[in-house]
């Protein structure tokens, strides 16, 4: 038992406990002044990225499908971000001249990557896997919402520890068919019937777990 309430990692966050509590007065104060919390500010969160690529119309409009971009979001933990060569695959000859696209040329001419801004992050300290969760029928609007429909990509779910235990305690509301995965249009409590989703949970042995070591490794 007390290798869950005390993990090895558990060390490494003293310092961290140490600083949230020396810096919390500051953060009350700055509550006060601009009314904000910190979950808005994740659910929002939104950066601006060096080149306007748009979801919702590669996505969308011209229904690409995610792993034609994020290739390895079935296979790894990671779901990569694709390289420019992707996206030269159709931009020397689509708007070739276009102004929005002139940091894409630059960076397939210097071989430099663009410098997306990441917009999902979870701390070094949590352990978390796409691959594990897309072949068990977790679909990306699940935790993403609807990107087919965003211009620029903002955070959809709070990524907090509260929200990934949600899902692993009540599974059944967010599974689907494996191979409906990349549907992000599909609703999954009314697409598929609740004795469907309960039949895929038996089938595929769907049984995510609370342990802390299944997170924090
Ligand atoms: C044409 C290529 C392309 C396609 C198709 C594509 N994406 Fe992306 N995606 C990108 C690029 C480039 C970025 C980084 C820039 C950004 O955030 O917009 C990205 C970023 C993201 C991010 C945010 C990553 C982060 O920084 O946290 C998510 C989530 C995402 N995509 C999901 C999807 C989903 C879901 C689909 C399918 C519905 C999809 N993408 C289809 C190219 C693509
Ligand atoms: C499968 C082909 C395809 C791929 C791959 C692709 N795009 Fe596009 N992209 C298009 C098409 C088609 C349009 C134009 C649609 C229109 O004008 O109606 C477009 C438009 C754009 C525009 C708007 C250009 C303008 O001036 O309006 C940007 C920016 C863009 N793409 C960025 C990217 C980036 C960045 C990537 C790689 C992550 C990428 N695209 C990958 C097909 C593609
Ligand atoms: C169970 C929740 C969940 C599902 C399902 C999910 N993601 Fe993610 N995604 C995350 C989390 C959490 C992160 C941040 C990961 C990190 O920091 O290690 C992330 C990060 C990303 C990133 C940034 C690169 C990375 O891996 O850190 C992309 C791109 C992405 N997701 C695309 C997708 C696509 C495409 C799908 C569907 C095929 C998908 N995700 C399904 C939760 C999810
Ligand atoms: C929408 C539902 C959902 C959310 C949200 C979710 N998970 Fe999961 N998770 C699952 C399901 C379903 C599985 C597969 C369980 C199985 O195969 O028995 C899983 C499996 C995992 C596994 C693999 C477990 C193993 O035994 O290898 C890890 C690690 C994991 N989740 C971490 C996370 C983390 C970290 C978060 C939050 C950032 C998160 N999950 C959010 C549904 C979810
Ligand atoms: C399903 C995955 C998952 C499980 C299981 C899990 N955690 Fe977490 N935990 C997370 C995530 C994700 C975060 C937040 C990461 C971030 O804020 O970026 C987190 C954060 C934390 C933090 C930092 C403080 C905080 O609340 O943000 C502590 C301490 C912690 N977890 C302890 C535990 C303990 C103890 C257990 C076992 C009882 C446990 N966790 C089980 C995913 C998990």
């Amino acid at each position: 038992m007390s290798r869950f309430l005390f993990p090895r990692w558990s060390n490494a966050l003293l310092p961290f406990v140490l600083v949230v509590g020396a810096i919390a007065p500051l953060y009350v104060t700055l509550l006060v002044a601009y009314g904000f919390s910190p979950k808005t500010l994740e659910g929002q969160y939104q950066p601006v990225q060096p080149v306007p690529f748009s979801h919702a119309l590669h996505a969308g409009k011209l229904g690409m499908d995610c792993r034609y971009c994020h290739n390895t979001v079935e296979n790894a933990a990671h779901a990569a971000v694709p390289p420019t060569q992707t996206c030269m695959n159709c931009h020397t000859q689509i708007h070739r001249e276009s102004p929005n696209l002139a940091k894409v040329r630059d960076s397939y001419v210097t071989g430099m990557p663009i410098e997306w801004i990441k917009v999902h992050k979870v701390g070094d300290y949590a352990y978390f896997n796409h691959a594990a969760h897309v072949t068990r029928g977790v679909s990306c609007v699940e935790c993403h919402g609807r990107v087919d429909q965003m211009e620029v990509v903002h955070r959809a779910q709070p990524l907090s520890m509260g929200w990934c235990l949600g899902c692993h305690r009540n599974p059944v509301d967010h599974v689907r068919p494996p191979e409906a995965v990349f549907e992000l249009w599909k609703d999954t409590t009314t697409t598929w019937s609740k004795d469907e989703r309960l039949g895929l949970i038996n089938r595929f042995d769907i049984h995510p777990n609370e342990y802390c070591s299944t997170c924090h490794r």
